[in-house]
């Protein structure tokens, strides 16, 4: 069972996303918990005060750090006392970039996953320094809140949870587990404004879908994603189809490359 504890300003934002596809169904298989807690909750003022204006001025608020150590706490002490840990997890650009492999090792936590959402203009750099969280960033961009992060980490680890997803095979074969990025897919009709479906597709024939499918992974690695070839070590059979692919033309520049241009 995989589960995640999220603190945050806005307990609304989770709700919608977690009542549909994979997410509800790893719930309802009793695979994924995601319980949502409001900051709100652990202010100890007769307002509810969770921000206040930054010291040395400057515009917006800063989330304050009592509520969130209270919370963090109260979870740390809910998960003891039944012989738990917890792994404490603060979305923001600053941390180290979320990854694949990030969302493998959070799939396979034993540990309760407490996320910290910042909202506002930041958070108390006490909490920082007092309780030492995991940095994680999606991108250099900045969001509003750590509430999008967080389920984009929760989607991420929820679908490598063997059982969330229908069938297994899926998550192997895809982009970054791999890592090539995907071959194209079709389904029905076999013609749409005058455009068809490749023949072998419609072939039946297993081992020449897998070659052509194959090829078009490295093709479509090769022109958007080179930097996942470089240094990899090929199979002869990747080998080969990157020279099919080669001498018939077919590969365009790397978009690294065109970008130079
Ligand atoms: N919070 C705001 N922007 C973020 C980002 N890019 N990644 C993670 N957390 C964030």
């Amino acid at each position: 069972m995989l589960r995640f504890d999220v603190l945050t300003l806005f307990p609304g934002m989770f709700a919608p996303v977690l009542a549909h596809s994979m997410l509800k169904r790893g719930q309802d298989k009793g695979l994924l918990t995601v319980k949502v807690h409001n900051v709100r909750d652990f202010t100890a003022d007769r307002h509810k005060v969770v921000d206040d204006m930054p010291y040395g001025g400057g515009a917006g608020m800063v989330m304050k750090a009592e509520p969130i150590l209270l919370a963090v706490a109260a979870i740390r002490q809910e998960a003891q006392a039944v012989g738990e840990d917890i792994r404490l997890i603060f979305p923001t650009p600053q941390g180290r970039r979320f990854t694949q492999d990030y969302a493998q090792q959070l799939a396979g936590e034993r540990r309760r996953i407490v996320i910290l959402c910042g909202h506002y203009e930041g958070v108390d750099e006490r909490v920082r320094m007092t309780l030492v969280p995991e940095e994680v960033s999606l991108g250099d961009y900045v969001l509003t809140g750590g509430e999008l992060p967080a389920l984009v980490l929760i989607d991420a680890a929820a679908r490598l949870v063997p059982g969330v997803l229908g069938d297994p095979s899926s998550v192997v074969d895809e982009s970054f587990s791999e890592p090539l990025l995907e071959y194209p897919q079709y389904t029905r009709p076999a013609e749409i404004a005058g455009v068809g479906v490749p023949d072998v597709l419609l072939s039946g024939h297993h081992e020449a879908i897998r070659v052509w499918r194959r090829k078009e992974a490295l093709r479509n690695t090769y022109v958007r994603r080179p930097d996942l070839l470089t240094g990899r070590m090929l199979t002869r059979e990747d080998q080969q189809l990157l020279n099919e692919l080669m001498s018939e033309g077919l590969l365009t520049a790397p978009t690294s490359c065109r970008e130079e241009e």
